[in-house]
């Protein structure tokens, strides 16, 4: 519900992604607008008793936290006892070893892995409390608060595997200072030729994880992203193509194998791009 809704319906409802969701699902969610907080304070001040849990990812698809946004989260589930959960597909590992959690500062109750840790095979986790974790084990908590766990590719041993290479790869020393120079390198490629050229844009995210928005004012959340000039982008992202670098038209992940050459190559390409739009 409402990851990424096309129809701009008033908050607090919930817009459903796709067909099949029953309307009863809808109902039981309220959306808050990322970086707002003082609606989300006022949701919380209406219906904090009743809510089980918050979930956000604690850099929106690309938009960094605002300060303090995901401090006043914390605050106001520890105040109502609502579980804070982070989903960490996409973060987790690339800001630092502990995640944007321990980037931002601000530790969840639950949090939800996926991609990186399974070292690009197919693998999730879901991390957290003790107390929490607990219901995975009947023998802790009884078969009243048992939440059965399994599936096909829980613990797969070769996903595991590289899933832990990929682990040991990020506590090599420099790693994390190689993955920032790296996608700082490409940040500053896009943000010297296009601002060279004078398109109007901003460079929103972190440098392991950012896209390039064609619009004239600061992003802060979903809506101002999709209000951007998404028909340049998509001509930039082609232009890029035809020069040999496939940028993915959500987002750029700065990754570690990437060389001098392939960054001297990019900046080539987005030099070229950025004349061609
Ligand atoms: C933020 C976020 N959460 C969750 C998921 C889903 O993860 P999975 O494919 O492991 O179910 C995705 C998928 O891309 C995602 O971007």
């Amino acid at each position: 519900m409402s990851l990424a809704p096309k129809q701009l319906i008033d908050f607090p409802r919930a817009v459903p992604d796709s067909a099949g969701i029953p309307q009863s699902v809808r109902d039981e969610m309220l959306i808050a607008p990322f970086n707002d907080a003082d609606f989300s304070q006022s949701l919380i001040d209406q219906h904090g008793d009743k809510i089980a849990a918050i979930i956000v990812e604690p850099l929106q698809r690309i938009v960094p936290p605002a300060p303090g946004f995901l401090e006043m989260l914390r605050e106001q589930c520890d105040k109502h006892g609502i579980v804070l959960i982070f989903d960490e597909v996409v973060t987790g590992f690339r800001f630092s070893y502990g995640g944007a959690q321990q980037f931002y500062g601000v530790t969840p109750d639950l949090c939800t892995l996926g991609k990186v840790i399974g070292g690009g095979l197919p693998a999730a986790a879901v991390v957290g409390r003790g107390d929490i974790m607990a219901h995975f084990d009947k023998s802790k908590v009884g078969e009243e608060g048992f939440l059965m766990q399994l599936g096909t590719l829980s613990g797969n041993p070769v996903a595991a595997v590289a899933g832990l290479k990929t682990l040991e790869i990020l506590r090599r020393p420099g790693a994390y200072e190689k993955l920032m120079a790296n996608g700082q390198a490409v940040m500053d490629s896009f943000s010297s030729h296009l601002t060279e050229l004078g398109h109007a844009h901003e460079i929103v995210g972190h440098p392991t994880l950012f896209d390039v928005i064609f619009i004239g004012h600061k992003v802060e959340n979903y809506r101002d992203v999709i209000s951007a000039d998404t028909a340049k982008n998509a001509l930039f992202n082609k232009a890029l193509r035809q020069h040999g670098i496939f940028k993915s038209p959500g987002k750029t992940y700065a990754g570690l194998a990437l060389t001098e050459e392939d960054l001297r190559q990019t900046d080539k390409a987005i030099a070229a791009a950025a004349q061609e739009i």
